[in-house]
């Protein structure tokens, strides 16, 4: 660090929370109402509205709206929980494969191993998407994986790029053939899966968008959100995320021929609490005590005040998001100038939500990468790296060999800093100390 600038404490990912979120929640404890009831169902109408129509202010209190929008976004308690509830509704089982990226978080692929699946790793492109630089999967790869025991892939829209769907569906088409959809088992959820993946007719896309709410790509020739473009989609409100309900998800899905939205909305309610027929807001009414047991299943909705939470996130999104491109920016002018590969999160057909700054430094090898975050962390800077490719973990074999684009596209990432706490200065700092350790480490 230069000696006349001053240390500044820059941290990764903060949670950007105004008073608008503490008084929200603060309404929900006062309300009596603290577990999943109105501002969960709130929230859901509100978010479906956004995924359809770009639009954060739609009155979901209108019965049109609500007519229009509920029943269409589900509030769970986390993206894992979220891509676990979208495979089981498919049906996911043993004996079924699951193909997933090599290059991603663990939940992208841990949800499908809770689900009994087999878990098929497929490399990234070398150096990622020639345009945007997103680690996308390489869909030749992908297409060649597709077998006959197949059930499901799981593009990931890492950062908030939005992944190549029109190329993904028209794989998916070409091996329609190989497809062999589940018979059902004559139980409720069997039955539903059967005819789901029935009515889609292939392998089924089911995106992990836990970084992508708000993003929107032209597929199929028109501009589409993430959330209404795969099969199934889920999201993560982490608290690290773009928008959050510290932690907390959602997920979604494309109407499909033959089957009411209503009754999968159904079902992800019973999967997500219990399999109790009914929740805690229909046994208010009166005499309404009785209830069965569906299926023993699992427990992972949202409350009532996560929801508050982000039902004022929501308020306040687009203007983030703007505020995200607006320092995004500053950081392309200074990747730009360095010569340092960087993630592109617009392009003429595609908008990302501007979740993650991964950037990729010519020449280097692992230790100097960690050499450089270490020497940013001594100048109060935190960075990450998003991610050690899953084949790398243990759980997974702690192997990358068959993976040989993710490992090199690891081995010189560093994540930025990036939120919508950082001022201007903050950013113009993160640059300075950015150019000064490169140009030291590389001089050595
Ligand atoms: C790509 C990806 N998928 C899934 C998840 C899981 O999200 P959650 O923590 O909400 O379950 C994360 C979390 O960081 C993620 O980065």
């Amino acid at each position: 660090m230069s000696e006349v600038t001053t240390k500044r404490v820059i941290s990764f990912s903060p949670p950007d929370i105004s008073e608008l979120e503490i008084a929200e929640v603060a309404e929900a404890l006062r309300s009596g109402w603290i577990t999943t009831g109105p501002r969960t169902k709130m929230l859901e109408c509100r978010l479906a509205a956004y995924i359809e129509t770009g639009k954060t202010d739609v009155d979901c209190t209108t019965k049109e709206a609500i007519a229009k929008y509920s029943q269409k976004v589900v509030c769970l308690n986390s993206a894992t929980a979220a891509e676990e509830l979208n495979l089981r509704i498919l049906g996911i089982k043993e004996g079924d494969e699951v193909i997933v990226p090599a290059y991603t978080y663990t939940a992208s692929a841990s949800a499908a191993v809770h689900c009994g699946a087999t878990i098929k790793f497929v490399d990234i492109q070398k150096d990622g998407d020639p345009v945007t630089h997103m680690p996308e999967m390489d869909y030749d790869v992908l297409e060649a994986a597709i077998g006959p025991k197949t059930k499901a892939i799981i593009p990931v829209d890492l950062g908030g790029i939005v992944c190549d769907y029109d190329w993904i569906f028209d794989i998916v088409e070409r091996k329609k053939s190989l497809f062999n959809p589940v018979e059902s088992d004559g139980t409720p959820l069997g039955d539903l899966s059967s005819r789901i993946q029935k009515a889609i007719g292939r392998v089924a896309v089911v995106c992990d968008a836990a970084h992508a709410l708000g993003a929107s790509r032209v597929v199929g020739g028109a501009k589409k959100y993430v959330g209404s473009i795969a099969d199934f989609t889920s999201f993560s409100f982490h608290a690290v995320k773009n928008f959050t309900t510290a932690e907390g998800g959602a997920s979604t899905w494309r109407s499909l021929p033959g089957i009411d939205n209503a009754e999968i909305y159904k079902m992800f309610q019973l999967l997500s609490l219990h399999g109790q027929n009914k929740d805690a807001l229909a046994k208010t009414k009166i005499g309404a005590w009785e209830y069965d047991i569906i299926g023993p299943w699992y427990k992972c909705n949202m409350t009532d005040i996560m929801a508050a939470i982000g039902l004022r996130q929501l308020d306040r999104y687009l203007g983030m998001l703007e505020r995200r491109e607006i320092m995004m920016k500053r950081y392309d002018a200074i990747c730009d100038e360095l010569g340092i590969s960087h993630m592109i999160h617009h392009t003429e057909n595609m908008d990302s939500s501007n979740h993650l700054y991964l950037i990729r430094i010519p020449g280097i090898d692992v230790e100097t990468r960690n050499l450089i975050i270490e020497k940013m962390a001594e100048c109060g800077i935190a960075t990450n790296v998003h991610y050690k490719p899953l084949p790398m973990m243990t759980a997974y074999g702690k192997d990358c060999s068959g993976y040989p684009n993710s490992y090199d596209y690891y081995h010189n990432l560093i994540t930025l800093p990036f939120h919508t706490l950082l001022s201007d200065e903050d950013v113009e700092y993160v640059c300075e100390v950015l150019k000064e350790t490169i140009t030291e480490v590389k001089g050595k």
